[in-house]
């Protein structure tokens, strides 16, 4: 008899083993980028190869690069800067309603900024006897498809420029991030987010491809990051680590000037200031109120603190997923499985989300990624937050925040599907979801 018990025990203890293992077994292929030793902010990664190179422009990297180019091309990151007079096709805004306070015309724009959310442009304005631009004082929302004032100088260092838009140069305030060669250079060598911009200059490559460039996936999950983050981030002027903005005033930088990839980015600006109180920027528990925050909140999520990065989740080429191109819960269950050590803990989809399994409130992005920031005062929600995590409704008040962005609200605030803050509260109360990450 014992020793059918010891046999019953071993077959037992196998079977939870296997289990165990089973459940996980997804992000048993990521242990060794999560428990990798970090190499620290400041050591240099650019490929030593290229220390010399100079920007050569997406063209030549077409010719032996196919697939990533054609991936790259229907992308959104070569469209953020466009030109007018090469395609007119790229104007989104009507120009038959600009107001007639406008301070430009059509004929006066030589780039758009930017298509999807909204469209600004960019007129000639040179400074100092080198290439410059200005911004116009109205700005195309594509998602009310109304114009609407546009005064930057409110926005980027306000007190660092006049207060007129015609006085704020694009050199200063955004063209690091929008063409590739500003960033370190002061050149646009290309208008968009191209190649270089990830891969650092390349002519050195371009002329041997034995030497190398910077591959952003063979460094440690937190410099991995780093080629996303030089854009996708609120910044502040590295200087102001010692100097106060009348110092720099006429000269503050948005972006991380000097930085190519690979480079230590700490030693090119300051993140946006975040000390758990709310500001213009944030909320009081790190989610943005804007867009282009990305960065600020998934550095400081839990994924992004264990080492998940953005290419976990993000084709660097493809860009996807997108809110046009969403996977769905695939992405999640790549890692994550029900009952899980990493979560959730619960042993089903519909025992986890309580709501029916073919339910959009069974979509994980929907809870954990709902949209809190705006792309400008008056456009609606579009921006998902990237600190992931869960707000309850007692949160979303607490934490000052308008109750459409709290993601139980954002559903069930329809006629046919109403449903209180307070009541959304007790809900989550009764399925017993309200006890896990007090942060
Ligand atoms: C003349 C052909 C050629 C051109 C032009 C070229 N490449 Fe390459 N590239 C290669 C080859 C071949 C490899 C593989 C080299 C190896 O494995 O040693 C490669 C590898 C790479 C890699 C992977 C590096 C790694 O460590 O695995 C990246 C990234 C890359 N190229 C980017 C670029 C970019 C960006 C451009 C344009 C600025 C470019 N390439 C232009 C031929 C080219
Ligand atoms: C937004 C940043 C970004 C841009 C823009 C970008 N890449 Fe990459 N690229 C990456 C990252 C990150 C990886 C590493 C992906 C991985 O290993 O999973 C990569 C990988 C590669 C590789 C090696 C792996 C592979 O997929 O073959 C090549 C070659 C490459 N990129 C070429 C290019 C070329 C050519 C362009 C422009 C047409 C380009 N990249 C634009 C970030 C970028
Ligand atoms: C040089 C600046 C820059 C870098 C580097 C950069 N981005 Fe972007 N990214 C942008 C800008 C600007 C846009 C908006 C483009 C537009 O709307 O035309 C954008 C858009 C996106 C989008 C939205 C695409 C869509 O279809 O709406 C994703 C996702 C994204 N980037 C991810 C990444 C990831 C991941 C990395 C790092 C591998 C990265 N980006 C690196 C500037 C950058
Ligand atoms: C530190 C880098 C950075 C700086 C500086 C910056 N941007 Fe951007 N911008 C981005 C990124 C990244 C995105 C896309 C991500 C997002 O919107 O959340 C973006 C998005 C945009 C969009 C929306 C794009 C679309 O397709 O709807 C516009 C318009 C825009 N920026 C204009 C500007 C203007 C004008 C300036 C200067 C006054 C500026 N930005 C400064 C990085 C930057
Ligand atoms: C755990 C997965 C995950 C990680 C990690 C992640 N993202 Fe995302 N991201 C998503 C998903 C999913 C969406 C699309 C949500 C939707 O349906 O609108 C998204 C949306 C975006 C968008 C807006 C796309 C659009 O259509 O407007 C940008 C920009 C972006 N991510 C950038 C980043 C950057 C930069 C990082 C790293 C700092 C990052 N993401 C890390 C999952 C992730
Ligand atoms: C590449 C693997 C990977 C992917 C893809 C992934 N996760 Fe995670 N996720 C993790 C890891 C690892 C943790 C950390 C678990 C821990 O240590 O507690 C985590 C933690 C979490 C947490 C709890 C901690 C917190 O506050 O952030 C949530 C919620 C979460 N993930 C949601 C998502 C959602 C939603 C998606 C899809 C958009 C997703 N994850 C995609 C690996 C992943
Ligand atoms: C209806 C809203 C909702 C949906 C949809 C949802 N979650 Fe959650 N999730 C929550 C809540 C609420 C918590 C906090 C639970 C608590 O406090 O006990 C949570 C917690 C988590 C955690 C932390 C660990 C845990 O189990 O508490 C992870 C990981 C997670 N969710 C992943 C996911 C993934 C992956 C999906 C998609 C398959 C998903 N969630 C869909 C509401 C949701
Ligand atoms: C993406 C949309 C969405 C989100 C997010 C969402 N719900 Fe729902 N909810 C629905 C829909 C649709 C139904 C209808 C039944 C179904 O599909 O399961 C529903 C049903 C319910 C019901 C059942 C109502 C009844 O009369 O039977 C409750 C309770 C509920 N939700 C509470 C919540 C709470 C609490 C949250 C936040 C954790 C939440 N929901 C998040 C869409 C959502």
């Amino acid at each position: 008899m014992k020793k059918y018990i010891t046999l019953l025990m071993i077959v037992l203890l196998a079977v939870a083993g296997f289990i165990a293992y089973d459940k996980a077994a997804k992000i048993l292929p990521f242990y060794e980028q999560l428990t990798q030793p970090h190499v620290g902010t400041e050591v240099d990664l650019q490929r030593v190869e290229q220390k010399d190179a100079h920007y050569v422009g997406s063209a030549k990297c077409k010719e032996c690069h196919k697939k990533n180019y054609e991936h790259w091309s229907h992308s959104q990151h070569p469209k953020m800067i466009q030109d007018i007079k090469k395609d007119p096709s790229v104007v989104v805004a009507d120009f038959l309603k600009l107001p007639a306070d406008a301070d430009f015309k059509l004929e006066d724009a030589v780039y758009t900024v930017g298509s999807k959310f909204k469209q600004r442009f960019m007129m000639r304005k040179d400074r100092d006897g080198k290439e410059d631009y200005i911004l116009g004082n109205y700005q195309w929302n594509v998602q009310t498809q109304k114009w609407q004032h546009f005064k930057p100088w409110k926005y980027w260092y306000k007190g660092a420029y006049p207060h007129d838009n015609h006085a704020l140069p694009t050199s200063r305030a955004c063209d690091g991030c929008h063409f590739t060669g500003f960033m370190s250079r002061e050149k646009r060598v290309e208008t968009g987010i191209s190649c270089e911009a990830c891969h650092g200059p390349a002519s050195e490559h371009v002329k041997e491809p034995k030497s190398k460039v910077y591959l952003a996936s063979l460094s440690d999950p937190v410099r991995q990051n780093e080629v996303c983050l030089q854009c996708h981030m609120r910044n502040r002027d590295i200087r102001l680590r010692d100097h106060n903005l009348s110092t720099i005033a006429g000269d503050a930088r948005d972006y991380p000037f000097g930085y190519e990839a690979g480079k230590s980015l700490a030693k090119y600006k300051l993140v946006a200031p975040f000390k758990g109180v709310e500001t213009k920027e944030f909320y009081a528990n790190g989610m943005g109120k804007k867009n282009r925050t990305q960065g600020n909140e998934f550095v400081h999520s839990m994924m992004g603190k264990h080492g998940i990065t953005c290419i976990n989740c993000h084709s660097p080429h493809t860009l996807e997923p997108t809110a046009q191109h969403n996977t769905g819960n695939k992405l999640c269950m790549k890692c994550h499985t029900f009952g899980s050590p990493i979560g959730p803990h619960q042993g089903s989809l519909e025992a986890h989300t309580h709501h029916k399994a073919n339910s959009k409130g069974s979509l994980c992005v929907e809870c954990h990624m709902p949209k809190v920031g705006r792309h400008t005062g008056k456009s609606p929600l579009t921006v998902r937050t990237h600190l992931f995590g869960f707000v309850t409704p007692d949160e979303t008040l607490k934490y000052n925040m308008p109750k459409e962005t709290n993601a139980c609200f954002a559903c069930h605030n329809t006629a046919n599907n109403k449903r209180s803050m307070k009541t959304l509260q007790s809900d989550l109360e009764k399925w017993g979801m309200v006890s896990w990450d007090k942060r």
